[in-house]
């Protein structure tokens, strides 16, 4: 029997497309539009849908907001967690995750915010956890620049551990809800922590009923070897961008090495790749919507922006027809350095060509529905599993390209036996864990 895998897909509370030829209008904020979606996905029985999330207006690209704000680039963006609360209100079986910082959240509240929303979806939340990577959202945060990514994970570990012994302090049988006694709960099985670390103190208990799932679903995507040892650590499910098939491996394998160092179980961490399909009635049709859109001005404007925000360097100041000098940051360097091809002496705009996928595609997927299937099965055949996120290259959304994938690609993964036909079992974690 075919090895089954997973597909999630990856979006951000923001603009739908507003001014292509299939677009919605640009005005999703009331979340009938994403709920709309989260109904199709579940259709197409997805594991789950995540929504991104960053905590500022950049100026990243050319010292304005007017780039990102004319494109309705990383800004404006809603909250995720309010949406979550719809999406899994709409829908029965498939799982939702927001992205939440923790550089943003005190602990108690975001353990007590996924407590909640656990509960509100019956077991279906995941969380997105990530540390934050840019000065313009520090900046927030009364802080005048980002901490360094060691300090932005030592923090994260030990916040990790903070929320994981709050969502403990509630014994499975607390509640009791005895009319003879009077009880509703059990006193004597809800524990303080009186945790004091290093950058964190916190009481506790949390004031919130233990969660179906005892503690959210743990995403997260760590690029850096720190992040890969902090993901290795704590994920249920990781997301990634992988650098081609052979990158795609190399990361899968990275994980799994790093899980069975902390003494886990490999098999019980997903690693799902970030795709970008592009699809048409033929492979031709396929392909001319392709080259239309990565040809664009627009497309290579967005694309620029887009890697300033999440490295804070401006690219406005390298000009297109030139190689890129070499560079680092202390926010994203993962996607800096898949992006810039160090070495190949490549011109800036054969670059952004070349991201085709944005930044957000680990392979090339462009053709008729039954062709994108079944190139996903090969990969996922090298690459070992264990997943497929799919998103779009600016990551907005029109109704059009959701039923491509939902009544066309899935249709056909479904005949190939490659991805599941129905849910089985109710919480996310158990979901993913399937096969
Ligand atoms: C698919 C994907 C989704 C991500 N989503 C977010 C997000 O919503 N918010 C955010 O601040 N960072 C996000 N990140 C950034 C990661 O949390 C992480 O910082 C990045 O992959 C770099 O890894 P490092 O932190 O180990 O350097 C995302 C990364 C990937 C690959």
């Amino acid at each position: 029997m075919t090895k089954r895998f997973h597909l999630g897909w990856f979006l951000g509370f923001s603009p739908d497309e507003w001014n292509e030829p299939f677009a919605n209008g640009g005005s999703p904020w009331n979340g009938d539009f994403y709920v709309e979606m989260a109904k199709s996905l579940e259709r197409a029985c997805f594991d789950f849908m995540m929504v991104e999330d960053t905590l500022m207006v950049s100026e990243a690209f050319g010292h304005s907001m007017e780039v990102y704000l004319k494109h309705a680039l990383m800004a404006p963006k809603h909250d995720p967690a309010p949406l979550a609360a719809l999406m899994t209100a709409a829908t029965r079986h498939m799982g939702v995750v927001t992205t939440m910082s923790t550089m943003a959240y005190p602990p108690f509240m975001l353990a007590r915010l996924c407590s909640t929303l656990d509960h509100i979806s019956n077991g279906r939340f995941g969380w997105n956890i990530v540390t934050t990577g840019e000065n313009a959202s520090a900046q927030n945060f009364g802080m005048e620049a980002l901490p360094s990514r060691e300090v932005r994970y030592d923090m994260a570990d030990e916040y990790v551990d903070l929320v994981c012994k709050l969502f403990e302090t509630w014994e499975p049988d607390a509640v009791v809800k005895n009319r003879e006694t009077g009880y509703y709960a059990d006193h004597t099985k809800v524990h303080t922590i009186d945790f004091e670390g290093k950058y964190y103190k916190c009481r506790g208990p949390l004031n919130t009923v233990r969660s179906p799932q005892g503690r959210p679903a743990f995403v997260q995507a760590g690029g850096s070897p720190r992040g890969k040892d902090f993901a290795a650590k704590h994920a249920d499910a990781i997301v990634a961008v992988g650098n081609g098939i052979e990158g795609m491996k190399r990361y899968r394998d990275d994980i799994r090495a790093r899980a069975e160092k902390f003494g886990r179980n490999p098999d019980d961490i997903k690693v799902f790749f970030c795709i970008t399909p592009t699809l048409g009635e033929t492979e031709a049709e396929a392909r001319e919507r392709h080259a239309r859109m990565i040809n664009s001005d627009r497309f290579i404007e967005q694309s620029l922006a887009f890697i300033a925000g999440v490295t804070d360097i401006d690219f406005s100041k390298f000009s297109l027809d030139d190689p890129l000098p070499h560079l680092t940051t202390n926010g994203e360097q993962g996607s800096l350095d898949k992006f810039a091809q160090w070495g190949s002496g490549k011109t800036l705009r054969q670059l952004v060509i070349e991201a085709s996928g944005g930044l957000v595609s680990s392979i090339e997927l462009i053709g008729t529905p039954d062709q994108v299937a079944t190139r996903m099965g090969e990969v996922m055949e090298e690459v070992g599993g264990d997943g497929f996120l799919i998103t779009s290259p600016s990551l907005r959304m029109n109704r059009r390209y959701i039923v491509e994938v939902t009544d066309g690609l899935v249709p056909a993964l479904q005949r190939k036996g490659l991805v599941r036909t129905e849910y089985t079992t109710q919480t996310l974690r158990e979901t993913m864990k399937e096969f």
